[in-house]
């Protein structure tokens, strides 16, 4: 039988083992730590960035970073989890330029400088992180990483980070999007930023990328004795190699010919896919990649109607529809994702879907709390069968935001 592989708990050890990087990397101690949890998005995917509306949530795994402010314009960066540290001058930071994981913490600096979030005399820091949110698993951990370093600088040097739901973490959600868009060059929409700095222990965020308005609504698995599973399926997942810009791409496209501002002006399915045919838009696969946006943002706002009116044991349809549109409509999904997701639902989970930028990383499954450790083994055991990667599991514990 197979056994699954899980992943240690978050644990507080973790702050411990940033502040001991901290100090075998820079000698002395940090001024101090913050920390960013990852996320899974619940409902909502790839709509961030055509004005929809998604349903993310907290993890309990969070990265950890180590801060002391410096005078001389110099930015270190060290990482307990990827070598090669960085190091270099602020005002050297431009697009492409670190490039690696750097570009992420380095984002940061230049974004908040660009923002007015650092003052002008601001003189560069030594920064350790450490973390706990799976990397490459399509977790957030970029976001878990920019974030963490802004609340930082923001403490540090800008005058405070803010409470969650306050227009300082916006701001800071902003400069941690154009780090991502404009130094690390990877096109994301900001859902990653906005959970991780706006999240509340215990709700999703209802997050409407149109209006920006944020709602938080209650995620109470516990009481209703469900629980999340996220399948690390360890495919390798990549966002910044073209599909993701392709699939952002194709409904950017289709907005301009319609002449919307994002497609969430659209109003049906049905009614925007004749309008595109009529505008000379007959391209099967651009029609496709229009269906899921539209239809993906009317799941996502069902799916938190669900949660604020406590009805989480109907979600499961609305999770499974998700999946399917992804794999079929968007074309992101893969073997193993697809395999795990099909392996949970005959193992008896209520739903499950793909999380995340898909093409590897995560899905997740919906569960009864007496079939968890059933359906993990299920998935590994299918997982094993087709000779695939061996997949990593956890718990989603329903958490807060960066502080
Ligand atoms: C990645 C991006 C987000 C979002 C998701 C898909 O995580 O960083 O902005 O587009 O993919 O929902």
């Amino acid at each position: 039988m197979t056994r699954a592989h899980w992943y240690p708990p978050p644990s507080r050890q973790t702050e411990q083992r940033c502040i001991e990087l901290f100090e075998s990397t820079y000698g002395g101690a940090p001024d101090g730590v913050w920390s960013a949890p990852g996320r899974v998005n619940l409902i909502g995917e790839h709509v961030d960035y055509v004005g929809g509306i998604c349903v993310p949530f907290a993890l309990g795994e969070r990265t950890w970073a180590a801060v002391r402010s410096r005078t001389d314009g110099i930015l270190q960066v060290a990482s307990g989890q990827l070598n090669a540290p960085w190091y270099g001058h602020i005002d050297h930071i431009a697009p492409g330029r670190p490039d690696g994981w750097a570009a992420y913490p380095a984002g940061v600096v230049w974004a908040m400088r660009q923002e007015g979030l650092l003052p002008a005399e601001f003189g560069g820091a030594d920064v350790a992180v450490y973390s706990e949110v799976p990397l490459g698993a399509g977790l957030s951990s970029s976001a878990a990483l920019e974030c963490a370093l802004a609340v930082a600088l923001a403490d540090l040097h800008g005058g405070g980070s803010g409470e969650p739901g306050s227009e300082r973490r916006s701001a800071l959600v902003k400069a941690c999007m154009r780090a991502e868009n404009e130094i690390a060059l990877a096109m994301t929409g900001g859902l990653d930023q906005a959970v991780a700095l706006h999240a509340r222990a215990g709700y999703c965020l209802r997050l409407d990328c149109d209006s920006e308005e944020m709602q938080q609504v209650p995620l109470p698995l516990e009481r209703h004795h469900l629980e999340i599973l996220v399948i690390n399926t360890n495919a390798p997942h990549q966002l910044v190699d073209g599909q993701y810009a392709q699939r952002r791409a194709s409904v950017d496209r289709a907005a301009q010919l319609l002449g919307m501002r994002t497609l969430r002006q659209a109003f049906s399915v049905e009614v925007t896919l004749a309008r595109l045919v009529e505008l000379g838009e007959d391209s099967p696969e651009l029609l496709r990649r229009v269906r899921h946006a539209i239809s993906e943002t009317a799941r996502a706002g069902t799916a938190a109607r669900l949660l604020a009116e406590d009805r989480l044991l109907e979600l499961g349809p609305l999770l499974n529809a998700s999946h399917a549109s992804l794999r079929d409509d968007y074309e992101i999904s893969c073997v193993e994702l697809d395999t795990a997701v099909d392996a949970s639902l005959e193992a008896g989970a209520l739903g499950a879907r793909l999380v995340g930028g898909g093409f590897g990383g995560s899905a997740i499954a919906l569960v009864h709390d007496t079939d968890v450790e059933k359906v993990a083994e299920a998935v590994a055991s299918a997982a094993a069968a087709r000779e695939l990667a061996e997949p990593s599991f956890l718990l989603a514990e329903v958490s807060a935001a960066a502080g």
